[in-house]
């Protein structure tokens, strides 16, 4: 099977991204990340992508009048990279439901929570407040909505008695990028699908179908 063409686009600090690279740079990997988009010049991941040798751009939404006109941006340097599937790691902007449309099925995100539960920003502050006692981090197919969509991997973090919004973050970021990695490839790979707005796995015992730790 050939590697699948994939793009990356963050907004930020890029430890996901970072750890998409690590994954991708090993051969058997069923992707590659041929493209590292932001939305900020500032961007620290641009500089980390570059480094690798990976192409990058900045669309920097700010100058754009509609996001329509920033999306088409978007869409022209995907098309010239030849991008099959497209990652959203820390990508902080929302996308018009023609853009996401655009790459059903072809584009995941990954978000600091146990979805449904706290779709949106602060979930670590957010998961304390209420007491929760399992927290943790999911990848999912983006549609026109934030933070929601089929979901094709979690992973559970326990929340500790005296854990704080960072100690929390810390461990479910690095949950993070463990199961990203692992989700992309089963993307890219095809072992999973999209049938009726749902995520199939072509074999139940595949290990992202179960959590570790899910009894
Ligand atoms: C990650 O925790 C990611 O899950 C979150 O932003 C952070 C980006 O960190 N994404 C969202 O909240 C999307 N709704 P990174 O730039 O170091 O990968």
């Amino acid at each position: 099977m050939t590697r699948k063409r994939t793009a990356i686009l963050i907004s930020g600090h890029g430890s996901n991204m970072r750890s998409l690279i690590e994954a991708a740079s090993e051969p058997a990997y069923p992707a590659e990340i041929v493209l590292v988009l932001s939305n900020r010049p500032e961007a620290q991941g641009l500089a980390v992508a570059k480094e690798r040798g990976i192409a990058t751009a900045a669309v920097d939404h700010r100058i754009y009048t509609g996001r329509e006109n920033f999306e088409a941006s978007l869409q022209v340097l995907l098309e010239l990279h030849r991008v099959e599937l497209i990652c959203l790691a820390g990508f902080m902007r929302l996308l018009t439901p023609s853009f996401v449309r655009l790459w059903e099925g072809r584009m995941i995100n990954i978000h600091p929570a146990l979805l449904p539960a706290y779709r949106g920003l602060h979930t670590h502050e957010r998961a304390l407040a209420d007491g929760a006692k399992i927290h943790g981090c999911t990848v999912h197919f983006v549609v026109p909505a934030m933070d929601e969509g089929p979901i094709i991997a979690q992973a559970p973090v326990a929340v500790l008695e005296d854990d704080t919004p960072e100690t929390l973050a810390r461990r479910v970021l690095a949950e993070e990028h463990r199961l990203y990695p692992a989700a992309l490839a089963a993307v890219a790979s095809e072992r999973i699908k999209l049938a009726g707005g749902r995520v199939i796995f072509a074999d139940p015992s595949d290990p992202l179908a179960r959590p570790p730790g899910a009894r």
